[in-house]
């Protein structure tokens, strides 16, 4: 009796190991972009998400892990193979170097903190990520975007405040950014920049001073940021806000801006958001809220 339980520990722990061995990459892969990953890579990735990445991602990637109820913000179902602030137009494939951006910088205000992985760190884990979703990710045939690039900024400091009121009207005439986001002049304001662009009256509806929650492919309502409340999660500087407004977020309504409106337009929207950033926790804040009643 005592052998046979002997045999059967044994044996279950024989099991054990071969499932995990099951487990383990014993071919490379050959990802987006035509890049060859070895197996050796992936385990290490594998790894390396076991012990830092998996408790929010979840075991098989789909964002369920065990610290993630209750955060505002999920963790990313990896299994969806949609990445949020890639370097590409959105809803294209993103180069690994703007993952490796993310997983150094963090994503402000959420779970997602910066991680101090070293590059062969963060290519592996990135790397083992992708086969979460194979279909997206893993094959010959699979392209990634074409790299946004980040011209030169016709501004600069020294037309800093004339790159703010161009930005000022794009952001409310031009894009129409409030009708996600909101609006930030009062219904004068707004009437006088409508009839200066377009030759007509811009009418404040009550929606305009509103957040509007937006459907995304995340499997949840994704908000439209407060510039002047939130936490800007993938940007701070002018040059990343540019980026980011090229580019777009993916899987959700921000759209990519690029060839929509003009490049210069993009910029000047870019230092226009940066300087309602500028005011959060400030008393400028106050003042705004307070002269538009909202
Ligand atoms: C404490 C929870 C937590 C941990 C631990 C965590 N993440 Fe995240 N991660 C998040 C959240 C939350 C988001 C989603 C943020 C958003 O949607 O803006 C995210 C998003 C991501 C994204 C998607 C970025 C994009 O642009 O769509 C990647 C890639 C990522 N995490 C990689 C990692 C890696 C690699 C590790 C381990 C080294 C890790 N995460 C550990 C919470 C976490
Ligand atoms: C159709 C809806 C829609 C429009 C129009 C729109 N946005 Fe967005 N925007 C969103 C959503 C949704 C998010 C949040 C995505 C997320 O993080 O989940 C967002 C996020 C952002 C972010 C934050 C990115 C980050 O890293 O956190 C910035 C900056 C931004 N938008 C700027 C703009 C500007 C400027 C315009 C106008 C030129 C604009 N948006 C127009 C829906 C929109």
């Amino acid at each position: 009796m005592k052998n046979l339980f002997k045999v059967m520990t044994l044996l279950s722990l024989a099991l054990a190991l071969t499932s995990c061995e099951e487990k383990a990459f014993r071919e490379g892969r050959v990802m987006a972009g035509g890049k060859y990953v070895s197996a050796a890579t992936l385990n290490k990735g594998k790894q390396i998400y076991t012990e830092y990445c998996m408790a929010c991602h979840g075991v098989d990637g789909d964002g369920k892990g065990v610290a993630w109820k209750g955060m505002d913000v999920p963790p990313r179902n990896f299994k969806l193979g949609i990445i949020k602030f890639g370097d590409v137009a959105s809803g294209e494939l993103p180069h690994d170097e703007s993952i490796y951006k993310t997983l150094e910088h963090g994503l402000n205000g959420t779970a997602m903190l910066p991680w101090d992985l070293k590059p062969g760190q963060m290519e592996a884990v990135w790397n083992y990520i992708k086969t979460f979703a194979p279909d997206t990710w893993v094959g010959k045939d699979k392209e990634l975007g074409e790299k946004i690039t980040v011209s030169k900024d016709p501004f600069g400091l020294a037309r800093k405040s004339a790159a703010i009121k161009m930005g000022r009207d794009v952001y409310h005439v031009v894009a129409n950014c409030q009708s996600c986001h909101r609006g930030y002049v009062t219904p004068a304001e707004f009437n006088e920049m409508s009839k200066r662009l377009t030759g007509e009256a811009g009418e404040v509806d009550e929606e305009f001073y509103k957040i509007k929650p937006q459907e995304s492919d995340h499997e949840y309502l994704t908000i439209p940021p407060d510039f002047t409340w939130h936490e800007i999660r993938s940007a701070q500087t002018v040059e990343e806000l540019y980026l980011r407004l090229a580019a777009g977020v993916g899987g959700t309504s921000m759209p990519s801006w690029k060839g929509t409106i003009e490049d210069e337009e993009i910029w000047a929207v870019a230092h226009y958001v940066r300087s309602l950033m500028d005011m959060r926790n400030t008393p400028k804040r106050d003042e705004l809220v307070k002269k538009l009643g909202q």
